[in-house]
């Protein structure tokens, strides 16, 4: 029997005593970052719908479907992870109608994931009472909330005033007395994080929101180094897979050229004399 699995209510439980050491959560989207993630110790891995950038090539979130986070929330949870499977819910999959976006949360949890994440705020308050009221855990995500980059007019950063301090602020204490179990803070002022954190008896979950949060969240291919491109500030880069990988392509294209790969011992033999006297004539 599992003993140090995690669980919605371990991580809402953390807070209570005083979020020491912080909660690490990072997004992954296959089996073998999932596998990675969980190997690292992290506590929660969110199939992030920044799926779509990092993995599938777009210039935003808003492309992926219901059926694409379930497709890949599957390939990480099929690896049983002990850290707590967060899979968020994609633009439209939750915005027309309360009865959707259970039918669409649900198609999340069949696939593995034992919570939801959705973004916004007071406008999503009654989906995420739904939710909860379907046992389907909800995580929360203020600020910079991606799906929102056409109303935003790109990606910047979001309660930077007293006036959206106090909304977004808002925003999160309905959000908790709806029942979500975590807030995701993205790219906010520090001191609006640390306020939020303060205030909060459910976690808070920072990425470009400063130290105080009860949490931290990087995107899997920004700390490893395979994202290309610009680089939000709050990016800390752990690794050089993309060089690493770019050179270890380098190398497997020297050898095929060269004609050193295969070698003798990375191939099959028939059987012994088997195929002394094989000819075969193409007709
Ligand atoms: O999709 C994602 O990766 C996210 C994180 C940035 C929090 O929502």
């Amino acid at each position: 029997m599992e003993t140090n699995k995690k669980s919605v209510p371990l991580i809402r439980a953390h807070k209570a005593s005083g979020a020491n050491p912080p909660i690490a959560m990072v997004t992954a989207y296959d089996a073998p970052g999932a596998r990675m993630a969980d190997a690292a110790g992290v506590d929660i891995i969110l199939v992030g719908d920044s799926l779509a950038m990092v993995v599938l090539g777009y210039d935003d979130t808003l492309s992926v479907t219901i059926d694409d986070m379930a497709y890949h929330t599957r390939a990480v949870s099929r690896t049983n992870p002990k850290a707590l499977v967060v899979t968020d819910m994609p633009w439209l999959s939750y915005h027309i109608g309360v009865r959707d976006a259970v039918k669409n949360a649900a198609k999340l949890i069949r696939a593995g994931a034992e919570a939801v994440k959705l973004e916004g705020g007071a406008n999503r308050i009654k989906v995420v009472k739904a939710l909860v009221d379907a046992e389907i855990p909800v995580m929360g995500h203020l600020g910079l909330t991606p799906q929102s980059i056409h109303a935003f007019g790109g990606f910047s950063v979001q309660a930077k005033t007293k006036e959206a301090a106090k909304v977004l602020l808002d925003d999160a204490v309905q959000l908790e007395q709806s029942g979500v179990f975590s807030i995701v803070f993205e790219a906010v002022p520090q001191a609006v994080a640390a306020k939020a954190t303060e205030i909060l008896r459910v976690p808070t979950i920072g990425i470009g929101a400063g130290p105080d949060c009860d949490g931290q969240v990087l995107v899997f291919h920004d700390l490893l180094g395979l994202t290309f491109g610009h680089k939000p500030k709050f990016v800390r880069r752990y690794g050089s897979l993309g060089e690493m990988g770019i050179k270890a392509l380098e190398g497997y294209v020297h050898d095929v050229k060269m004609k050193s790969f295969p070698a003798p011992e990375e191939g099959y033999q028939a059987g012994q004399g088997e195929l002394d006297d094989f000819s075969y004539g193409r007709n």
